[in-house]
């Protein structure tokens, strides 16, 4: 409508005006509508621009660059999951051995570790590490993969209890040659489950505590 009634303004003084003045008319009337369309642009372009500025951060601070989810970490021994669970089919508790009883699931010790590879590759250079731990009584150094912020309370045997699954938090373990963070462990990820638990366990007929209680700030914040 706009672009009409500026048309038709132009079209009648250009009709009753002299000739030689037309064409600075015309040319005053393509000024002034550039310059409307022009900061029109520059309006929309920076609300444009901003709201592209926050959809890209929101992307860059969810990516695995900065949350580090699913990304591989250095290992002072290359230890596979996948060979030791899928391929040999080792229980998860047989290294992980508290994980049931207590807040904290456990890393394996040395000691474990030598129960087979005292026997089992031996000699492999891959192993020196281990052996050497072993012999110098020194724990290996294996870098964290999930680490919460310690304002946080976790708690492994109260999950497990509830039927949990180890793969609904830390995805296919099984499947992992090195060992990645599945998820961001970000609040919301948290809260996503404790505001419907009943959408990821099996509860088999136990309560849960319902989501008011488990979506409070103190339950996880003490
Ligand atoms: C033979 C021993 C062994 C078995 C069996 C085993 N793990 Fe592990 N696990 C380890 C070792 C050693 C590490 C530390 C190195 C690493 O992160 O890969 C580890 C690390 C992990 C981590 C990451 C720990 C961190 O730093 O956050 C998770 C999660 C995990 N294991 C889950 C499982 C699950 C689930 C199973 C069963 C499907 C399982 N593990 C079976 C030895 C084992
Ligand atoms: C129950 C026996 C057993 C235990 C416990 C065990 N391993 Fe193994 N591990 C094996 C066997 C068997 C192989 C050979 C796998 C193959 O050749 O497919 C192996 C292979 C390996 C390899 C060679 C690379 C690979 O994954 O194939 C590494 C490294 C290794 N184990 C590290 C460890 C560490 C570290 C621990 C302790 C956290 C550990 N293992 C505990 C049985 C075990
Ligand atoms: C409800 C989600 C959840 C379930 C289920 C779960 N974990 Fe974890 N796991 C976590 C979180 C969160 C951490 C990080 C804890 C921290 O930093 O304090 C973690 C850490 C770990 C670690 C590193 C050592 C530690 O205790 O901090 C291992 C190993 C581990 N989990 C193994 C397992 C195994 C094995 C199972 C299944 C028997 C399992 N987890 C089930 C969420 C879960
Ligand atoms: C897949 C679902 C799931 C995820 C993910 C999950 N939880 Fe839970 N959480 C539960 C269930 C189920 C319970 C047990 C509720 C009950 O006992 O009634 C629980 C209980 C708890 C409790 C104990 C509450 C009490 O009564 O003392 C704490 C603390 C807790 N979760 C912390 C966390 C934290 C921190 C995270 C994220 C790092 C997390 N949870 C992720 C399902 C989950
Ligand atoms: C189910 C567990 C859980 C509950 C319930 C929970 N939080 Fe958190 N909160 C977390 C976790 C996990 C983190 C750490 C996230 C990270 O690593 O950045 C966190 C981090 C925070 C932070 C640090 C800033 C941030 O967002 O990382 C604040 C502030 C916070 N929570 C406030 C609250 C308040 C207020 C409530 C109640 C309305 C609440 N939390 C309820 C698990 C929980």
């Amino acid at each position: 409508m706009d672009d009409l009634r500026a048309r038709s303004a132009v079209s009648r003084p250009e009709s009753n005006v002299p000739r030689q003045t037309r064409p600075s008319v015309v040319m005053a009337q393509i000024f002034n509508r550039s310059t409307n369309t022009l900061s029109r642009v520059s309006i929309f372009g920076a609300v444009f621009i901003i709201a592209a500025l926050i959809t890209v951060w929101g992307v860059m601070i969810r990516s695995p660059y900065f949350t580090e989810a699913r990304v591989v970490r250095e290992q002072p021994v290359p230890f596979s999951h996948k060979h030791h669970v899928s391929g040999i089919g080792i229980d998860c508790r047989y290294c992980h051995t508290s994980v049931e009883e207590s807040s904290f699931a456990g890393i394996p010790s040395t000691k474990t570790c030598m129960n087979c590879h005292s026997q089992v590759w031996a000699d492999s250079p891959m192993l020196e590490p281990v052996r050497a731990s072993y012999r110098e009584d020194r724990s290996l150094q294996w870098t964290r993969v999930n680490d919460l912020p310690d304002f946080v309370y976790f708690d492994h045997s109260i999950h497990v209890h509830r039927g949990v699954q180890c793969t609904t938090c830390h995805g296919p373990v099984e499947q992992m040659p090195m060992t990645w963070r599945e998820n961001t462990l970000f609040m919301e990820w948290c809260l996503q489950c404790h505001r419907h638990p009943e959408r990821y366990i099996q509860t088999a007929g136990k309560s849960i505590d319902s989501p008011r209680k488990l979506t409070n700030c103190s339950i996880c914040h003490r």
